[in-house]
């Protein structure tokens, strides 16, 4: 099974990726591949590109295509999901449309308390029009980010690893339903 990790930041220092590159190490296995997606290549989304898009496009379309799930890590942008996300997010939904009916699972983190839930609110609607069904009654809403995350790769809140060894099987499972 293949999944990717979109992390919907082009920080260097983004904690969102600092989260899915956790997921990677604690999860993957020979199993499952978890590759972590970065957009910040990707180039704004006109419709008088979509037909003859660049090769960073293809390459990230062609990744989400082959996955058997997405995963979305979500940093919060004025109570919404960051335009560098939105952005990527307008590349698939068109020509071929590869969200369609691929299991999304919503993650996010900010050192604010409320953990990114107005921006998941807002991805979930989004992923809708995508026609991707997204996984319900797991939310991940990683709030005071700055005091759980370490490093590239490490979470160092054991209630927030307790969460997620809950929340990754429920989405395997999820997606093996679809
Ligand atoms: C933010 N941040 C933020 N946080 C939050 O919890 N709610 C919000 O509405 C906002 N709004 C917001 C707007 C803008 C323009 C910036 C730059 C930041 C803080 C944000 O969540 C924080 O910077 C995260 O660390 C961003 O995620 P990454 O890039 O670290 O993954």
């Amino acid at each position: 099974m293949k999944y990717v990790a979109i992390v919907g930041s082009n920080s260097k220092n983004s904690l969102n990726r600092v989260l899915a590159n956790f997921l990677a190490k604690r999860y993957g296995s020979d199993d499952l591949s978890i590759d972590v997606l970065s957009i910040n290549n990707l180039p704004f989304y006109s419709v008088d590109d979509e037909l003859t898009p660049s090769q960073e496009v293809v390459a990230f379309k062609q990744a989400v295509k082959e996955a058997d799930g997405v995963i979305w890590l979500t940093p919060e942008y004025n109570h919404s999901i960051p335009g560098v996300l939105k952005n990527a997010i307008d590349w698939l939904s068109r020509v071929d449309k590869v969200m369609i009916n691929k299991p999304s699972l919503i993650m996010g983190t900010t050192p604010g308390f409320l953990g990114t839930v107005y921006a998941q609110m807002h991805l979930r609607d989004i992923l809708f029009a995508l026609q991707s069904p997204v996984l319900m009654g797991n939310d991940t809403l990683v709030g005071a980010g700055h005091q759980k995350l370490s490093g590239s790769d490490d979470v160092t809140d054991e209630s927030t690893i307790d969460w997620l060894d809950t929340v990754m099987p429920n989405f395997k499972a999820f997606v093996e339903s679809h």
